[in-house]
């Protein structure tokens, strides 16, 4: 028998929408060689000895034998070579387990990550802001995605219907498999690239990890990010030495308090974004303050200014804190914490009080009166001034300078310092983490504040889209709507999770069974959404705590199955497939949500259904941009589409769609043919 023709008689003229995702390789290779033609053979074949010769700086002399500096693990070429490799794979809708699903532009997305970044590269290369991931740690417990990349989806969809079939789904990366290191970074490797292409010029990835991987992480994110858009290794107090710990760290154990947090931005675009300093309470009152400054410019003591309040100088004689001189700063630690009168006096003063420091260089030649304080305007800035009794010129440093509202676990106004990159406290999270969003989840839970605050530092904006592939419970989804609450903004979310099955089904309180990490992620953020909707006060009627969900799977089109077959059945079968040109037992809004993701159209999009002539269209962006998954399609409709005032500029539909082979032709040969003021089509039509 001979293989059929699957080809479909298709003029010229019309332009085929790819039904694959976008090929990183070939658009790779197109920069190099812009750059480095010399590294081409005549074929267009990069040849890698003329790359390398290319590069070779002038003064670099040394033989090939020096080894190159960086990370080497047996299979690393293929697993960067995966995050090139397209896919034909799509996210199907999920309306039934949605919530707001035509409103909302919150994304939950089940399916292994690998093939869902290919997928969503078209519609958000480099449009993400910020990304935030806690991968397994590979401690040996945890379950590392075996990818098989030469089977990419196909394994993906074999594997979650056979979930409990040989425990694969339970298969842990033990250091007894001798390459428990190298299947980490081969699994990591093509995810964070395809990570990186996603993020903005101005955007910054934040990547939990423990200290199995720690090391190894820095090194493939300096080589994915480039060593010079390292930020901030961040060290995150998750723990005390208490309860078990207490035992082994009596023994002499150094036991482990701490994770770790690596930063990496896409550019150094990022800097240029304002960040938000990130303040930790500091409960001893600065003994550096001691100036009070009255408003007609004299200077007092602060202590002197303090004893005039009949409340506080009660509070000094009732708890002993005079000493033979006279009340001293020194005890205003202990005055503070007994002395309600004098918490209120001090914060209602915060302007008044203040430390002398050295001066701006710019104040050279200022000369206030000793015991006097004066304003200096220099560099747009304005500073105080003062001359102590030696003649030393200083600067007046205000109390209110550090006084602000801390980004602590339980936030109070008072004395603040800037945060380094020791981030202490989130112990206390973590003993409340299993109680947030309602929902145990004993595989890594990280504390909501932890991810808001990545996201304040980052300044996560109105529009902006925090995406985290590794999900787990949807913690970054759930941080991203408390924030939003809090200040009433406009971030929005995308968690992708893996249908990971859980040891034993889960029975929520209201019945709902989980089966998956999946299911747990879902329910959590549907429950976290509707309680902060709840309590969210004023900004609660523009906040979204809706999530739209897609589920990862194999194209809606049918594309002609090559596998080798001697079955007369499975041919006929597989011809008659072709007959039809989508996939037996996918909806309109499978179809429908393909040819948008093909279209390179983002998944949190409105859709507005208009008719025309007898047809059915789908309008997106103001109907710029037009498809439809009509089978049959009038021409008239076609014609009346390209005749309005303002046609779209894109119009996808389906092959098949056409009255005939006839119609199909002219109306390819009208939308060619109408062109704009720049000699252009005014809209491209392409069939899928
Ligand atoms: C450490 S947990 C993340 C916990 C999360 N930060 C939280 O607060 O709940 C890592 C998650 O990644 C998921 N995961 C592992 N491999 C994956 C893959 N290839 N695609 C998608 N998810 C994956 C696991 O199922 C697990 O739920």
């Amino acid at each position: 028998m001979t293989k059929p023709d699957t080809k479909k008689s298709e003029p010229s003229n019309l332009d085929r929408l790819d039904g694959q995702s976008m090929d990183i390789t070939a658009q790779r290779l197109a920069a190099i060689k812009a750059l480095l033609p010399e590294a081409f053979d005549l074929d267009g074949n990069l040849v890698r000895d003329k790359l390398l010769e290319a590069l070779k700086p002038a003064s670099y002399e040394a033989s090939d034998d020096i080894p190159a500096f960086g990370l080497a693990w047996p299979g690393k070429q293929l697993a960067f070579a995966a995050a090139g490799v397209p896919t034909t794979a799509t996210l199907r809708p999920s309306p039934e387990q949605s919530v707001d699903f035509d409103t909302t532009q919150n994304l939950l997305i089940e399916g292994d990550n690998l093939e869902v970044l290919k997928t969503l590269r078209r519609s958000y290369q480099g449009k993400v802001k910020m990304i935030y991931i806690d991968p397994p740690y590979n401690t040996g417990k945890d379950f590392v995605y075996p990818d098989n990349y030469g089977e990419g989806l196909d394994t993906y969809l074999q594997r979650t219907e056979q979930k409990d079939d040989d425990g694969f789904w339970k298969s842990t990366n033990s250091e007894t498999s001798g390459r428990k290191h190298a299947n980490w970074l081969s699994m990591m490797a093509p995810r964070l690239t395809l990570a990186r292409n996603l993020l903005r010029d101005d955007g910054v990835i934040f990547v939990s990890i423990g200290d199995d991987e720690e090391a190894n992480l820095r090194l493939l994110c300096d080589e994915v990010f480039g060593p010079e858009n390292f930020c901030n290794t961040i060290a995150v107090e998750m723990s005390t030495t208490s309860g078990p710990k207490t035992v082994n760290a009596q023994q002499g154990t150094i036991v482990k308090n701490i994770e770790f947090v690596h930063i990496y931005r896409k550019s150094s675009a990022f800097n240029e974004s304002v960040r938000t300093p990130l303040l930790d309470g500091i409960d001893a009152y600065d003994t550096h303050y001691t100036n009070w400054m009255n408003d007609d410019g004299t200077l007092d003591t602060l202590s002197d200014v303090l004893m005039c309040d009949v409340a506080i100088r009660s509070d000094v004689e009732k708890n002993n804190l005079a000493g033979s001189r006279g009340f001293s700063i020194k005890s205003m630690d202990k005055l503070l914490s007994v002395s309600e009168a004098a918490r209120e006096f001090v914060t209602d003063n915060l302007k008044r009080i203040a430390r002398v420091d050295r001066p701006p260089v710019s104040a050279q030649g200022a000369s206030p009166d000793v015991g006097k304080w004066e304003r200096f305007s220099a560099d747009h800035r304005d500073y105080l001034l003062t001359t102590l009794e030696s003649g030393t010129l200083q600067s007046l440093i205000p109390l209110h300078a550090n006084y602000r509202m801390s980004d602590d676990y339980k936030p109070r106004f008072g004395r603040t310092v800037i945060r380094g990159d020791l981030w202490k406290g989130f112990h206390q999270d973590m003993g409340n983490v299993a109680k947030e969003g309602d929902m145990v989840f004993a595989n890594g839970k990280k504390p909501v504040r932890l991810i808001k605050q990545f996201s304040k530092w980052a300044t996560l904006g109105d529009g902006d889209i925090l995406l985290d592939f590794f999900a787990g419970s949807g913690t970054s989804g759930h941080a991203t709507m408390a924030q939003n609450a809090e200040d009433g903004g406009q971030r929005r979310y995308i968690c992708v999770q893996l249908p990971e099955p859980l040891d034993e089904p889960v029975t929520l309180d209201d019945g709902i069974v989980c089966e998956t990490i999946f299911d747990l992620t879902r329910e959590r953020l549907k429950r976290a959404g509707s309680k902060i909707k709840e309590e969210a006060g004023l900004n609660a009627e523009k906040l979204d705590t809706g999530l739209r969900v897609f589920k990862l799977d194999s194209s809606n089109f049918t594309a002609w199955n090559s596998d080798p077959t001697t079955s007369e059945t499975d041919l006929l079968e597989r011809l008659e497939q072709l007959n039809d040109q989508t996939v037996a037992g996918r909806s309109e809004m499978d179809i429908l949500w393909e040819i948008l993701l093909k279209m390179g159209l983002p998944l949190d999009l409105q859709l507005e259904r208009f008719e025309l002539e007898g047809a059915s269209f789908i309008g997106v962006a103001d109907r710029t941009k037009v498809l439809s998954t009509e089978t049959a399609i009038p021409t008239a409709a076609l014609e009346a589409l390209l005749d309005q005032d303002i046609p779209p500029s894109e119009l996808v539909v389906l092959d098949g769609a056409f009255e005939n082979d006839n119609a199909r032709a002219n109306i390819a040969t009208l939308y060619k043919e109408r062109k704009d003021d720049d000699g252009k089509p005014v809209c491209n039509l392409k069939v899928v």
